[in-house]
C-alpha cells in the first residue's frame, strides 16, 4: 500500500456548504465544506455507483441522487440499511492556499 499527498483545489475553490467532484488518477472524489472543515470521500454510491458529488448535502449526509441511500460525510458509514457499509474517505491536509488528499494506493 502505497500512500501518496495529492494537491486537488485550492482552498477557495470549496467555499463553506460547497460539494464538487474532482478525479484523481481515475479515482472519483467528492469533497465538502462542511462549516469551514474539508471532508474527502469516495463520490461512488455503495448501491449501484450514483454519483454522491450530485446528491444533497444536509448537515454531514449526503444522500445519493439516484435512490437515496445516505452516509455520513464523517465517516464514511451508510446511514439507511445496510448499516455497516462505509465509503472510503480520505484524510484532508491544507498546505498554504492548496488541499491535498492521502490515498492509500493498493500496490499493483
Ligand atoms: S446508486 Fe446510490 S442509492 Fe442507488
Amino acid at each position: 500500500m502505497a500512500r501518496e499527498r495529492v494537491r486537488v483545489l485550492r482552498v477557495g475553490e470549496l467555499g463553506p456548504g460547497r460539494l464538487v467532484y474532482v478525479e484523481v488518477d481515475g479515482l472519483p472524489v467528492a469533497l465538502a465544506n462542511l462549516g469551514g472543515t474539508i471532508h474527502a470521500f469516495s463520490d461512488t454510491c455503495r448501491h449501484e455507483g450514483g454519483p454522491l458529488s450530485a446528491g444533497a448535502l444536509i448537515g454531514d449526509t449526503i444522500t445519493c441522487p439516484w435512490h437515496g441511500w445516505a452516509y455520513s460525510i464523517r465517516t464514511g458509514k451508510s446511514l439507511v440499511p445496510p448499516v455497516g457499509l462505509r465509503l472510503p474517505v480520505y484524510p484532508v491536509l491544507i498546505e498554504g492556499d492548496e488541499l491535498c488528499i492521502e490515498i492509500d494506493w493498493p500496490d499493483l
